[in-house]
């Protein structure tokens, strides 16, 4: 097989990405990420306490030719050394996707070079196998991001099966309201899990919600582990009832005192804040992994950077004899490499996209919804 460079591109929310990488054939067990170049606008939302889906999907109009041209120049190659281009299709902001859509289409057109649509939660997933090419399969993978938190069961590499995800928030939307309404400062997440290491993560007990019931509201499907009797929802997640003791924990405490939280209350806050979610991430993750007989669990996305998150999951992994892996910092939020590892799975398998392509906000992973 003669190497393959990838160009692929990443606008699903407030990142623009663009990456290159090399699948050199099947010799190496992971393409070769040549070069990862983000522009974040974090910057740029932090003044607003969150994304602006406008302000979103304008500022990628302006990085994004910026950004891909760095990729390619950091990469060594030309556009005509290009073999194919992969594009987040979705899910993501709408406004966002688009943009990075319509470029790698304009792209694949003028270069007559295939097109690939590569779903940004796949990505999240391809991450970990770029960090870890010999991740043991089958595997359990927690996605869990501002925007998702769901739960897939990997039986074979490529193969991704929902079996659980937020019936409401995602983990990541938690940190983000939690830490606004704490007076942080946008994202949320880094700035909980900066503060909580010098709070005591025992002084609240706020409740952790359990799903007992099937989903009144379902969006896709999930799957059942074969053979097993599982009350359905057992691997749901919630946390808007977390999020809104939270905020009951911090009006009650104006009440009483008189005033806001002090720094040292605003830390206790947070690390109990974080136990819960974390407990509840880690407890349904390792049930998943034990229902479906996994051989590693993964942990990707925005919210696997937490440190709490690392060194819970890590324990209880060497506790229960099971690898539990995640990205590393750099690919656990939003970039273009793990697009790029999720386009060449893609390309390998022999998927492309047509010119008609269209940007989905809601896309769900193809290959979840069937056992
Ligand atoms: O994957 P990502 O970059 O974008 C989405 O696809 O949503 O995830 C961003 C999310 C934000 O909600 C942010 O607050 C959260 O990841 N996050 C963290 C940490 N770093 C980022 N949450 C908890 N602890 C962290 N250290
Ligand atoms: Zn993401």
């Amino acid at each position: 097989m003669s190497p393959t460079t990838l160009l692929a591109i990443e606008t699903s929310c407030d990142e623009t990405a663009a990456a290159v990488a090399i699948d050199a054939g099947r010799e190496l067990p992971a393409p070769e990420i040549r070069s990862s170049v983000i522009a974040s606008q974090v910057e740029i939302h932090r003044e607003w306490g969150g994304v602006v889906p406008e302000l979103a999907s304008r500022q990628h109009l302006r990085d994004l030719c910026g950004v891909v041209e760095r990729a390619l120049s950091d990469a060594g190659v030309g556009w005509t050394d290009l073999d194919a281009i992969a594009v987040t299709q979705g899910p993501g902001l709408v406004g966002s996707l688009l943009v990075g859509v319509a470029f790698a289409k304009s792209l694949a057109l003028g270069l007559n070079r295939p097109l690939v649509a590569v779903n940004h939660l796949a990505g999240h997933i391809e991450s970990l196998f770029l960090c870890h090419p010999d991740l043991a399969l089958p595997s359990v993978v927690l996605v869990v991001s501002g925007g998702h938190t769901s739960l897939y069961h990997l039986p074979e590499a490529g193969t991704y099966r929902l079996v659980g995800r937020t019936r409401d928030d995602a983990a990541g939307e938690a940190f983000d309201k939690v830490a606004k309404l704490l007076g942080l400062p946008y994202p949320g997440g880094p700035a909980v899990d900066r503060l909580a290491r010098a709070g005591d993560e025992r002084s609240i007990a706020f409740p952790v919600a359990r799903m007992t019931h099937a989903d009144r509201a379902p969006g896709a499907p999930t799957v059942k582990p074969p053979g097993f009797p599982m009350s359905p929802g057992r691997l749901d997640f919630s946390f808007s009832g977390l999020k809104t003791a939270v905020a009951r924990h911090v009006q009650r405490h104006a009440a009483e005192h008189g005033r806001p939280l002090n720094e040292w209350e605003t830390a206790d806050v947070c690390a109990s804040f974080q136990r819960a979610v974390v407990d509840a991430l880690v407890e349904r993750a390792f049930e998943a992994a034990r229902r479906f007989g996994a051989r590693s669990l993964g942990i990707a996305g925005g919210v696997s950077a937490n440190g709490r998150l690392r060194d819970v999951a890590t324990s209880e992994g060497e506790a229960r004899d099971l690898p539990v892996l995640f990205p590393t910092l750099q690919l656990s939020t939003d970039n273009a490499a793990m697009i790029a590892a999720a386009g060449l799975r893609q390309l390998r398998a022999g998927a492309r996209a047509s010119l008609d392509l269209k940007a989905l906000p809601t896309l769900p992973i193809e290959t979840g919804s069937t056992p």
